[in-house]
């Protein structure tokens, strides 16, 4: 992982209140990010409370009821989050051709901004497009796409997000046979000097973390496996445990 990825890229749009100043935004692995998808919207504060800005991230879960089946939010709630915590707030973005409201989520305070790669015509403009922004950058692969399909956009990525259920839904099982796409995401790293992390997203719970973790992830979503136990703040701890 290069200096430029630690680095720190500026203020987002949206900024904490004053007097409230962002800590540095954790960027070295093991992290783990719960992701507010299977947390309770009418008392969103205190479900970002259990996060850790020195530790986790904050994960936020974009649907257009397009390019996935469910909808959920804009902006507008990103906004919220971010004034809710001074986590790096972390947007997966599931929708279609997302690079004309790309700037929309920067403004609102997102630090990190996913796409897709099945959701874009044009990749290489829609990952330029983020990266104009000032938000540091992540691609996406659905389970049937190849890592093969991604390899000529690696270069230039901060994050790369394999998806280890179809997107749409919290609560879906774990797709064991993800992990050699992970596999190989940290040995292409590994042999071109790339500066990506590796996110997994759905079905993580401590086990399957564990092993995800042993075949190269570095960042965990998680969310009915934090925010659906009865004590989400210790289950956010036993992740936390079960990646380090
Ligand atoms: C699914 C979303 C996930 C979702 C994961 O499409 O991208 O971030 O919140 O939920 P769990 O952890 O419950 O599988
Ligand atoms: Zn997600």
């Amino acid at each position: 992982m290069g200096d430029d990825l630690r680095r720190d890229v500026g203020a987002p749009g949206a900024m904490p209140a004053p007097g409230r100043s962002r800590p540095p935004l954790p960027m070295t692995p093991p992290i783990a990010a719960p992701s507010i998808l299977s947390a309770d919207f009418s008392r969103l504060g205190e479900e970002l409370a259990i996060v850790d800005p020195a530790r986790d991230w904050a994960h936020c879960d974009v649907m257009d009821n397009h390019f996935v089946p469910n909808l959920t939010f804009g902006p507008l709630l990103v906004a919220a989050v971010r004034k809710l915590t001074t986590a790096l707030v972390d947007v997966h973005l599931m929708i279609d051709e997302p690079a004309r409201i790309v700037p929309a989520f920067r403004e609102a305070g997102a630090d990190l901004i996913t796409v897709h790669l099945e959701a874009c015509a044009d990749l290489g403009a829609t990952l330029a497009a983020v990266r104009a922004t000032g938000a540091r950058v992540g691609l996406a692969l659905k389970p049937g796409t190849p890592f093969a399909a991604a390899e000529r956009h690696l270069a230039d990525l901060d994050l790369l997000l394999v998806m280890t259920v179809e997107p749409g839904f919290g609560g879906q099982a774990f797709m064991a046979d993800m992990l050699d796409k992970v596999r190989a995401a940290a040995a292409w790293r590994e042999a071109h000097g790339a500066r990506y992390l590796i996110e997994v997203d759905g079905g993580i719970t401590p086990e399957t973390a564990r092993t995800a973790r042993v075949a190269g992830a570095d960042v965990f979503v998680a969310g009915h496996s934090v925010y659906r136990q009865g004590d989400p703040r210790a289950a956010l701890e036993g992740l936390r445990e079960a990646i380090t």
